[in-house]
């Protein structure tokens, strides 16, 4: 059977990567989180002094991209693959609000996003690949042949990802992580480069009202869908 491309697009904690890692380990197809790659550039950002308190040195991170390897190593443990910055795993480093306040400025950067989009299109050069982000659908794989698009309301998804952040030992309140959610829409939204937008021949899906077992459902009977129409 052939095998597709999924593209999952969408704001900030509407279950994306969730559903993702659930519809690549059912088909068998390899997720990769396109997020945590902006993430993992801001994290080097703020190791290496180009963000310093609310400072950003632009020119400088960009002068230094080619320092810069992102690499995923699947971990049978967790049951997905987990991102890596210069060899060193940063999966819970890069989850942390801080991170969050500052990678919507680092992906305006049009150079990084030109970085990571090879990249992310290397991953997906032989389909069988589930990729979650802002831009997949729209310039990553604009010919994936099943593009979603998420949405919930804003303070559903604050809800989920502060509960996230406190489960993960963070102190955190409810009104920063709302703050941060709505900001990073905004930003993700309006910027220049490859905008947060529905890709015309997507599917959005509202969850606010569904569980992850509801979306799982639905999204697997699209994608089962679309591998039938496949040959
Ligand atoms: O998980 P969450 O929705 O909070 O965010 P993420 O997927 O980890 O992405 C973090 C940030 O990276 C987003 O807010 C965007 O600024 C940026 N991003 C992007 O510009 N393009 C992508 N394909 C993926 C993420
Ligand atoms: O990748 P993205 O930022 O879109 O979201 P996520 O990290 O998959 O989900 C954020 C949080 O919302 C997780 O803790 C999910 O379990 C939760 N969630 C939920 O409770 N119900 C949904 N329908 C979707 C997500």
């Amino acid at each position: 059977m052939k095998s597709i491309t999924i593209a999952i697009d969408g704001f900030s904690s509407t279950g994306k990567s969730t559903v993702a890692k659930q519809i690549a380990k059912h088909l068998g197809y390899v997720y990769v989180d396109s997020g945590a790659m902006y993430r993992a550039v801001t994290y080097y950002a703020m190791q290496h002094g180009f963000i310093d308190n609310n400072h950003f040195n632009i020119e400088g991170l960009v002068e230094n991209l080619k320092a810069i390897i992102i690499s995923f190593k699947f971990n049978k443990d967790v049951g997905f693959a987990e991102v890596y910055l210069n060899g060193v795993n940063i999966e819970d480093d890069i989850r942390t609000l801080e991170v969050s306040s500052f990678v919507s400025k680092v992906a305006e950067i049009s150079e990084v996003r030109q970085k990571l989009v090879e990249q992310q299109q290397q991953f997906g050069k032989d389909g069988g690949v589930v990729m979650d982000g802002r831009d997949i659908g729209t310039v990553v794989f604009p010919n994936a042949e099943l593009k979603l698009f998420m949405t919930a309301s804003a303070e559903t998804r604050a809800e989920r990802r502060y509960s996230e952040l406190i489960e993960r030992g963070n102190t955190v309140t409810y009104e920063d992580v709302l703050q941060n959610v709505q900001e990073r829409d905004y930003i993700d939204s309006n910027r220049e480069d490859s905008p947060l937008t529905k890709a015309k021949d997507a599917i959005q899906i509202d969850n606010s009202n569904m569980s992850l077992q509801e979306q799982f459902d639905k999204i697997l009977q699209l994608a089962k869908a679309t591998l039938e129409k496949t040959v």
